[in-house]
Order: structure tokens, then C-alpha cells, then sequence
């Protein structure tokens, strides 16, 4: 790209990368005169038509969400050949953070009032967030935590297109993957695999396909933060309550969710709020399904046409360029049995003509 060429963006000295999600890179860089060190977000125009739309949306919306915890907008270019925005530069973000140390449960429940607090009111202007996950979370130098990234944040109520419906399939809501269109809910879900990782480490489901989540999301009963690792199980309650695979089984709003976690977090005597687990393996954990007839979920064989169509799209983005298409591996096969056949019929012959 040309702003690493030329190292500059706008009145921007680009230091370097930070990282790259999936529409941008983000730059850590320089203010020319005011010597300023910010992040700059630069839209990878290539990706994605639907890219600008979404990178203006993200601008719109992080000038409308004025909040101590969302992470502010400080500037923006749009072009059609160049689309940046530019924010406070963060040095960790909560996926830092994970991988060195957990959260003990008082440092969870103050994270997660902090994080309802900002989605709360993201929520009262109308904004869904749909990424909550631990990269969009920045963490200041007093592990004071702040929301970013709306890039895919929706309208409540808004119908959308199955592609505007993929967040991080990791952290995907069951009634997203079927069509549902996203509403306060839908973060409460995303905040309950968020609090089980930061606790055990892990998240309640893990996959090697995207489909595979849809499934699991949809289908297959949560396992526990005390399954996961040392957790204490007093904490299973709120956070399975957040999992619940009907929306109107959650915690109604993240404010409630906080406040359900940090009730169960001051139940617990005052040793155990402050020790977080340890860093573990996933342990093995057979998944059990939901009890069919639950009402929202569908038998395995009965999905919905919007589901099947996730995860066509799912499945076009994972086949890797360079695998041959089945059809042609189908092909082989018949013709090795056709030769094999063949093989066995002239040996036949053969035998026959030597033994007359
Ligand atoms: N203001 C910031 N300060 C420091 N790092 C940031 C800032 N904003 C984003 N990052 C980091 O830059 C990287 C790329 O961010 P980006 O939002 O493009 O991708 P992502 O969050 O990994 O995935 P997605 O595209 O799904 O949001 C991430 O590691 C993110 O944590
Ligand atoms: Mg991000």
C-alpha cells in the first residue's frame, strides 16, 4: 500500500504496523507537528465493495458515541482511493492481556460494569455493536477498558443481508446464524463468551469451521467457566444465563448482566474474587445437544434456508484456492473402479483361454 512507501498518512508519520483485522490495517503513528502518537485505522479499499459503506458507518457512529469508554474518533480522511480514521493509541488490548493472565472475578465484574456501561448507552442511541470480542477492547496503562471498532455495529431492528450479519462467528449469537436480526440481546450473548474467557481462558465453544459454530452456537448446551478451568462455579450461573440460546432467557440488557455477575462476584468469599485461574489447556469436554422441542431451535435436518446459506458462504471462503474440487476427486474414483473392473475381467479371459 502507499502509506507504507511513502510512510506517511495525511498529517500522519506512520511508525508502524499494529495489526490487521478484516477490512483494515491499524498504523501506530505520529502527529507531524503536535508529535501526537495515535492509531490509524486504513480501509483496505480491495477487500471488500461493502467496505467504505461499513468504514463510514464506523465513522458516523464513533461521532455520534461520546463515552469516557468508547475509544473517541480523533480524525478521518474518506476518498475513494484512501479511507482512514484515526483514534488514541492503545498498547494493549484485552487479546494482549489474555494471553499472559487471566481476570480474577472482581477485576472481571469491574471490566464487564465498565463495558455495560458503555454498550448500555450504545444501546440507547440505537447502536448494536455485533464484535464484541477481546481485540476490539483496549486497555489503557491502568488496564482501564475501552469498547472500539463499531464497523459492524447495526441499527436495532434493522433487517440485514446475510453478509452485514457476520460478526466473529466465535461470538455469534444463536438467532443470528437463522436470520434474527440483532438487538440488544445479541451483544448480552457475545458479552457472556467474552466474561467465560476472560475467567477460564477459554471460549464455551471451539471449532475448526465456521459452520461448525453455527452449529454449536445453535445447538449444543454451553459448557461452564468451572468446566473450562478453575473457576469458581458460583459464577456459572450469570454468565450460562448470558449463553441462553433464547434471547429472552438472557439478561435483558448488559447493564442487568453486569449486575447479576457482580452479585455473584461479592457472594464469593473475598480470597477467591481476587485469585484468577491459571492459564490451561482446553480440557476435554463432550458437548451434549439442547434438548430438542426448546422452541427456538430447529433438528439438525430442518435449517433454515438463511442458515444454509451462511454457510455456503462460509464454505467459499475456507476452500483454499489450490484444493481440487470434489467433483474432479468423484471423477477419479470412478475411473480407478472402471480400470479395476476392466483389470478383473481380462484376468478372467485369461485364465479361461489357458485352461480350454
Ligand atoms: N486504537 C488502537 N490502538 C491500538 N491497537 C488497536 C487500536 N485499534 C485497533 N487496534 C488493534 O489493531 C488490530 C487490527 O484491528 P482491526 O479492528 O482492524 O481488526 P480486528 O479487531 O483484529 O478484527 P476485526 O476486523 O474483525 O475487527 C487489532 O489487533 C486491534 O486490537
Ligand atoms: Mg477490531
Amino acid at each position: 500500500m502507499d502509506e507504507t512507501r511513502t510512510k506517511e498518512l495525511g498529517a500522519y508519520r506512520v511508525l508502524g504496523l499494529v495489526g490487521r483485522g478484516g477490512m483494515a490495517r491499524v498504523y501506530r503513528c505520529q502527529h507531524k507537528h503536535s508529535g501526537q502518537i495515535v492509531a490509524v485505522k486504513v480501509l483496505e479499499l480491495s477487500a471488500d465493495l461493502n467496505g467504505l459503506a461499513l468504514f463510514e458507518g464506523e465513522i458516523r457512529a464513533m461521532q455520534q458515541l461520546r463515552h469516557p469508554y468508547i475509544v473517541p474518533l480523533q480524525d478521518y480522511f474518506l476518498s475513494p482511493e484512501l479511507a482512514y480514521l484515526v483514534m488514541p493509541y492503545f498498547e494493549n488490548t484485552v487479546a494482549d492481556r489474555l494471553s499472559v493472565r487471566l481476570y480474577a472475578p472482581r477485576e472481571a465484574a469491574q471490566a464487564l460494569a465498565h463495558l455495560a456501561h458503555a454498550l448500555d448507552y450504545a444501546h440507547s442511541l440505537g447502536y448494536i455493536h455485533c464484535d464484541l470480542k477481546p481485540s476490539n477492547l483496549m486497555l489503557d496503562g491502568r488496564d482501564q477498558l475501552y469498547l472500539a471498532d463499531f464497523g459492524l455495529a447495526k441499527s436495532i431492528g434493522r433487517r440485514h443481508n446475510q453478509q452485514a450479519a457476520f460478526g466473529t462467528p466465535l461470538y455469534m449469537a444463536p438467532e443470528l446464524t437463522e436470520g434474527a436480526s440483532a438487538d440488544v440481546r445479541t451483544d448480552v450473548y457475545a458479552l457472556g463468551v467474552l466474561i467465560c474467557e476472560m475467567l477460564s481462558g477459554h471460549r464455551p465453544f471451539e471449532a475448526e469451521r465456521v459452520t461448525d459454530y453455527f452449529y454449536l452456537h445453535q445447538r449444543a448446551v454451553p459448557p461452564a467457566p468451572s468446566q473450562l478451568n478453575r473457576v469458581p462455579p458460583a459464577l456459572d450461573a450469570p454468565v450460562l444465563m448470558a449463553l441462553s440460546k433464547s434471547p429472552a432467557e438472557r439478561p435483558q440488557s448488559a447493564g442487568e448482566f453486569a449486575r447479576l455477575f457482580q452479585e455473584a462476584v461479592a457472594r464469593l468469599p473475598e480470597a477467591e474474587q481476587r485469585w484468577n485461574a491459571p492459564l490451561c489447556e482446553r480440557p476435554a469436554i463432550v458437548l451434549k445437544p439442547v434438548k430438542s422441542g426448546s422452541g427456538l431451535l430447529r433438528e439438525l435436518n430442518e435449517q433454515s434456508t438463511h442458515l444454509r446459506q451462511l454457510e455456503a458462504l462460509a464454505a467459499r471462503e475456507l476452500q483454499p484456492a489450490s484444493a481440487p474440487p470434489q467433483r474432479a476427486k468423484g471423477a477419479n474414483q470412478a475411473l480407478m473402479v472402471v480400470l479395476g473392473a476392466l483389470a478383473v475381467a481380462l484376468a478372467a479371459l485369461i485364465i479361461y483361454l489357458l485352461l480350454r
